[in-house]
């Protein structure tokens, strides 16, 4: 695992307040890789595959103790884009076709696709992200449940 940041990895909660920083945890077969501030805890990952993906262990992100085509399945299943993963081959993951919009209640698009968000960072090219709808992030344009949305859990069937 390599820690491309200078905060560390808790052992109750992955997203620290203040993470902007990206983790790298590499297997055998499949690197994935964790942005702690883009982190809505949908838990698609603890629940999807909690062998890989363990809070109470460290790491908490374990690619090997999977098949790599199962860990990247459910890192695609992370809506906000906090978890992205490359294979050993160096291929990245395929974009959702057509690209598709969503509006929640409390005003996030959840968006996934072959995405170019562009912000006054620069631009990204992502597959998933949830956009903020209030203002209140900051860490935008990525929703960070500053505003309206926070305490709410993400509702992971609108998530897709
Ligand atoms: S699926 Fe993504 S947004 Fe949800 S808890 Fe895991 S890393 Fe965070
Ligand atoms: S919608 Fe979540 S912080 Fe704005």
């Amino acid at each position: 695992m390599t820690d491309r940041g200078t905060g560390t990895d808790t052992a109750t909660d992955p997203v620290p307040d203040e993470a902007p920083k990206l983790k790298e945890y590499d297997g055998e077969g499949i690197t994935v890789t964790f942005e702690p501030r883009r982190c809505l805890h949908a838990a698609e990952c603890v629940h999807g595959l909690p062998s890989v993906f363990d809070l109470a262990k460290r790491p908490w992100v374990r690619p090997d103790e999977a098949a790599p085509e199962l860990v990247a399945e459910v890192v695609r299943r992370c809506p906000s884009g906090a978890l992205r993963y490359h294979l050993a081959d160096d291929t990245a993951e395929p974009p959702d076709s057509p690209t598709t919009v969503r509006r929640m209640p409390d005003g996030r698009l959840v968006v996934r696709g072959d995405l170019l968000v562009r912000s006054d960072r620069g631009e990204r090219h992502e597959t998933r992200a949830v956009l903020c709808g209030c203002g209140a992030s900051g860490n935008q344009p990525y929703c960070d449940h500053s505003g309206p949305c926070a305490g709410g859990d993400f509702d992971r069937a609108d998530a897709r």
